[in-house]
């Protein structure tokens, strides 16, 4: 399931499923799907939350699509088994490489992809010319190609991938030379092509938003599918029973496949939320 059409909007309807008794499983190739959790905690603020960063084996964006759909089923299958009830694949480059491996797989079961807001940057562009940073994988994938077709038609849009930017985000040092270096390079034909809107097509780069607004300009307009993936999760959820006693304290438990503590400490800097942070074994 893409997110949905419309640009969220700040309000959730009033009878929003809060989450209540939920459990959502959600994961990334490492830090960036934080992203994602950040929104769900917002909309959903009722719901347990169990997130896999694959750290062990990020970046994705460079992995060819076998690689990743094992990761995807292994990961879902773990996610599942701890009671997971909806699963976000909150990774652009697993969507675009694995959401439909896992839906043939879980039928059953509602699972939430992410995607490059190419929609909502059509229709908030005023020039009609877009820029995509994405990884190099999500750009070259057979659903990127079809996104630009279905949405991309009278309008100019500029792809840019860019390699080793996810890899150093994971270093959680989000202000560093080599980062900036990084999003200047990536920032630049963006900037020749004009462009006034600039999608984040993964989801580790809303944690440098910052620095891409800086290096694209203030009047550039940057688009993040957080929200709107916190919104359709939310849609799919209203149905589920609940698992957990209502009222149990939501929690949010983390896995890595890399290091707890560096995963422990990044979620602290960039999230400021309680959270339980184990080893994926
Ligand atoms: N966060 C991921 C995405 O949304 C992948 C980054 C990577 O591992 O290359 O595409």
């Amino acid at each position: 399931m893409t997110p949905p059409d419309t640009v969220p909007s700040a309000n959730p309807p009033i009878d929003a499923c809060l989450g209540e008794g939920l459990r959502i499983g959600l994961f990334d190739s490492g830090l960036g799907g934080l992203s994602v959790l950040r929104a769900l905690r917002q909309h959903m603020p009722l719901a347990q939350l169990l997130y896999i960063a694959d750290s062990g084996n990020a970046p994705y964006g460079e992995r060819d699509d076998a690689f990743i759909a094992g990761r995807a089923l292994a990961i879902s299958d773990f996610l599942l088994s701890q009671g997971a009830q909806v699963i976000v694949v909150a990774c652009n480059t697993a969507t675009a490489m694995a959401v439909h491996t896992l839906r043939q797989r879980w039928p059953e079961v509602p699972i939430v992809g992410v995607e490059p807001g190419v929609k909502p940057a059509v229709a908030q562009s005023a020039n009609k010319r877009i820029g995509v940073l994405a990884t190099p994988g999500t750009l070259a994938s057979d659903k990127f190609k079809r996104l630009i077709e279905i949405h991309g038609q009278d309008v100019v849009i500029v792809p840019q991938p860019c390699p080793g930017l996810a890899k150093e985000i994971e270093s959680g040092h989000l202000d560093s030379p080599a980062l900036r270096a990084l999003v200047d390079a990536f920032s630049q034909p963006l900037r020749q092509a004009k462009v006034d809107t600039v999608v984040l097509g993964c989801t580790h780069y809303p944690f440098v938003a910052p620095l891409f607004q800086q290096a694209l300009g203030p009047h550039v307009r940057i688009i993040d599918t957080a929200e709107a993936v916190a919104r359709q999760t939310q849609r799919v959820s209203g149905d589920l029973p609940c698992l957990q006693a209502p009222h149990a304290e939501p929690t949010i438990q983390l896995w890595t496949s890399g290091s707890a503590a560096h995963l422990a400490q990044v979620a602290d800097r960039w999230l400021n939320l309680k959270t339980q942070v184990s080893v994926l074994r």
